[in-house]
């Protein structure tokens, strides 16, 4: 029997009622039983400052362990202004740091994401998968998770009720753990 797999999410979103964190926490519920999922904090992740190297913060140094210690990634980003959110890009710099110790290298990576407007974070996914291949992360190519009017498609207690989101999300997700599992069993 392969051992079990360790996934740890990334909302790119520091909002409490963030739909980005509660459709994160959704696909959490749907991996499989033998899955661990951790929804990592980066609520306390400073902004990045190379100074700081040398003495990495408590958060940072938590996030990386976090990190390292899951076998894939799944990133869920809102858009704004375009592209990824600022808090979520401070975080991936850290993860990436010191050089030569990034956190990301060599990981598979799942991006999904939702905005309230009509396009899904469609632009944000498209520079996140722009930027994750460059760290070295294996980004999941299809199905796009892109998750419009997102405030219409998740109920009081945060579940996806949208069934065609909640079908991509799921395949999404299956490949995640598919090619997590076969790049760990290859180890
Ligand atoms: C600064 C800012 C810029 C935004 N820019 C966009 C955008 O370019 N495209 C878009 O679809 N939504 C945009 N939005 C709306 C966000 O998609 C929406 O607020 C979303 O709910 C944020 O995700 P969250 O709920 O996970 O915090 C923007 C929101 C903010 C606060």
């Amino acid at each position: 029997m392969s051992e079990s797999l360790t996934i740890v999410g990334i909302a790119g979103s520091l909002r409490a009622q963030s739909y980005n964190r509660q459709l994160l926490a959704a696909a959490g519920e749907l991996l499989p039983n033998d899955v661990r999922f951790i929804l990592a904090d980066i609520s306390n992740v400073p902004l990045y400052n190379e100074d700081l190297e040398s003495a990495l913060p408590e958060a940072v140094v938590t996030l990386k362990q976090t990190v390292e210690s899951a076998d894939g990634v799944i990133f869920a980003t809102p858009e704004y202004n375009g592209s990824i959110p600022g808090v979520l890009k401070n975080v991936i710099d850290w993860l990436t740091r010191p050089r030569g110790q990034s956190s990301l290298n060599g990981k598979p990576a799942g991006i999904i994401g939702g905005t309230t407007g009509m396009f899904g974070a469609v632009n944000a996914q498209m520079h996140l998968r722009h930027i994750l291949p460059l760290l070295n992360m294996y980004v999941i190519p299809q199905p796009l998770v892109l998750i419009s009017q997102i405030q219409n498609k998740l109920d009081a207690a945060g579940h996806l009720t949208d069934e065609t989101s909640q079908k991509f999300l799921q395949q999404h997700l299956d490949r995640l753990v598919s090619v997590a599992r076969r790049m760990k069993n290859e180890q």
